[in-house]
């Protein structure tokens, strides 16, 4: 995760959920929101994958979208499967839940890229049991928590790798 960030060599940030249409497009929303505030876009390439095939094409979940657009967040993802070559692909690879962070672990096959594989909750200061909590078979309320979760975990995400940027 510690390198140096510079314009040549943008850091490269994966979010990962099951179906790729509710709480990994929002982490991307947020955090792309956030780097383009602090005026940080040419230093970060940021995606999202799902560890399923459920969903792929789709745009996000109109409840995610709904709720992010309340907080002036935008979402454009495209459902896709998140695909072994990601591993070597990008830096930084976060697992919304142990299934999902399982279920990457399984995809490096010796294990060289356990360090960069971690949870999204590692970064939240409020992190309970590790979980994004999957909001997909919930009501309104479930969303705006993952909204609220995702916000505070990318905000900490941020500030520790705007430290490593040189400009
Ligand atoms: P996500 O939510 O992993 O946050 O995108 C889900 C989306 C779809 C399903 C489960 C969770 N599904 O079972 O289809």
């Amino acid at each position: 995760m510690k390198r140096t960030i510079t314009k040549e060599d943008p850091y490269k940030v994966c979010f990962v959920c099951l179906g790729n249409i509710c709480r990994s497009p929002t982490a991307e929303g947020i955090f792309q929101h956030l780097v383009n505030e602090r005026k940080l876009s040419s230093y970060f390439f940021i995606d999202s994958a799902g560890t399923s095939a459920y969903h792929i094409g789709e745009p996000a979940n109109s409840k995610s979208q709904w709720t992010a657009n309340r907080h002036g967040v935008k979402l454009h993802s495209k459902a896709r499967r998140f695909e072994a070559s990601d591993l070597d692909e990008f830096d930084l690879v976060l697992a919304m839940d142990h299934e999902n962070h399982r279920n990457l672990q399984r995809l490096s096959r010796n294990g060289q890229h356990s360090g960069k594989i971690k949870l999204m909750r590692e970064f939240d200061s409020r992190p309970e049991d590790g979980e994004v909590p999957d909001p997909y078979y919930g009501g309104m309320d479930g969303f705006q928590n993952v909204f609220d979760v995702l916000k505070r975990s990318c905000e900490n995400l941020l500030d520790e790798l705007e430290q490593l940027v040189e400009k």
